[in-house]
Parts: structure tokens; sequence; C-alpha cells
């Protein structure tokens, strides 16, 4: 399969593994996907594991990204974790805006566009996630919730900084429920999300951003989600958890 864009399949570990269990998850990935040259593979361990996940992924091509950062650099913020404490452990991709984090602690579009800011500013590559719920989309308002998100989260970014952007798709309706949008309807929202690209920034820079799939992201379903047209990718949340499941997701997708 041939794209312009390179695909980029990232595993969201949520709030699961230790630091032990983490290990010997990327060992198998390391086995299993050390040949893996055509997609860019991420791993987003929990932050408690990142440090030693870090280290074990040093001679491989996996590369580690966080799932979550404050928009603040340093001070007073119990329980946060800022960009440069990321990059010491050379986390080079920041989960930023996920459903669970937009439902559970209300994060708001536009503090998703100063954390996107905060992330570009110490070069970490952002993976802005949007998506409607089902009601939103049973209303007929998909569009207009995906607009309102793309624009909001992605407010004062540079169309430099857009190169360096990754958007997940996830409908909310589709995470962790084991109903995965079918390849029409991922396609249709991806291609909407590209067009509003088209309108905030420009064609070129739309056509170059790649946007990710997420939503039940299983080996059975990959191959034909990563075969549209508009969809680059998977952004993996309970199929992540185990090396044979995630690293079928990637064969599956070339
Ligand atoms: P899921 O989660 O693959 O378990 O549906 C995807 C995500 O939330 O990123």
């Amino acid at each position: 399969m041939t794209k312009d864009r390179k695909l980029i399949i990232a595993g969201n570990w949520k709030m699961n593994k230790t630091v032990a269990e983490a290990l010997d998850l990327v060992a198998g990935l390391k086995r299993e996907l050390a040949n893996v040259k055509e997609v860019d593979l991420v791993v987003c361990p929990p932050f408690t594991a990142l440090g030693a996940v870090a280290q074990a992924v040093l001679d491989s091509n996996l590369r580690l990204g966080a799932q979550n950062m404050s928009e603040h650099n340093f001070g007073a913020f119990t329980g946060e974790i800022c960009a440069g404490m990321l990059k010491e452990f050379s986390v080079r991709y920041v989960i930023l805006g996920h459903s669970e984090r937009r439902q559970y602690q209300k994060e708001s579009d536009a503090l998703i566009a100063r954390k996107a800011a905060a992330a570009h500013a110490a070069s970490l590559k952002p993976i802005v996630c949007v998506g409607e719920t089902l009601a939103e989309r049973e209303a007929g308002r998909m569009e207009n919730v995906l607009e309102t998100q793309v624009r909001g989260s992605l407010a004062g970014l540079s169309k430099t900084q857009m190169d360096e952007t990754v958007i997940a798709y996830e409908p909310v309706w589709a995470i962790g429920t084991g109903k995965t949008a079918t390849t029409q309807q991922a396609q249709e929202a991806h291609a909407f999300i590209r067009r509003v690209l088209a309108g905030l920034f420009d064609e070129a820079v739309a056509r170059r951003v790649r946007i990710q799939y997420g939503g039940s992201v299983k080996p059975s379903n990959a191959r034909e989600l990563m075969s549209q047209p508009d969809v680059d990718g998977a952004l993996v949340g309970g199929a992540s958890l185990e090396e044979r499941s995630f690293a079928d997701i990637v064969k599956n997708s070339i």
C-alpha cells in the first residue's frame, strides 16, 4: 500500500502497566517489530514507566510518547508534569486532549491549544485528539463538533508546527466499546477534518498532516481502516497492551 504520508501507529497504554510489565511488553514489541521501517511506531506508557521504557527503546525503531502534559513549564501545579520533564526521557510525542481527559478532567479546546503550543515550544510532537460522542453523531452534529474541536485545539499553531502535529480522530462511541467506526465513517470524518485543516491553514498543510484513527482498532480491522485514503495510522488503546495484538495491527497495516 502506498500513501504519501507515512503511517504512524501509536499505543496508548492509558493507566496500565507497572515498570516491569512495561519492560516485558517493550521487549516483545522489539522482537516482533524490529524490521518495520514503513510505519512510525510510538508507545505511550504511563509517566511512571517513561524512564525505564526510554532506556529500553534506545536501540530500536520504537519512539516514546506521553499521554498528557501541563500547559505550564514549571511551578506550583501539584501532580502535573511539564514538557521539560518529558524531554528528560527522550519523549518525542505527547497525546493531548484525549476524550477521557476532555470528559473526566474537563479539558477544553482552548486548554488543549495552549498545551499544544507548549509541546511545540519544547520540540515535542503533539497528537491532538478529536471526536464526537454518539449523541452528537445521532443529532447530526458530527461535522460541527469536529470543526469546533479542530479549530479550537489547534488555535494559534503555525503551518510549520502543523507539519509536526498529528491528529487522532477518535469517535468517543468507538473507544473501548468494541464498536469500530466503519471504514466509510472513518474515511468521511478524516476527509472532513482535512478540509477543515485546508481552510484553517492551506491545502498543502492539509495534505501533509497525518490523521490517525482511534477506537477499537484490532488486528482484524486494521488493514481495511489503513487502506482508506485519508487514514494515516492508528491510536490504539486496549489492543496495544499485548505484544501480539499490537504487532499484528502494525503488520496488517503495511
Ligand atoms: P481503544 O482506545 O483502542 O481501547 O478503543 C483507543 C484510545 O482511547 O486511544
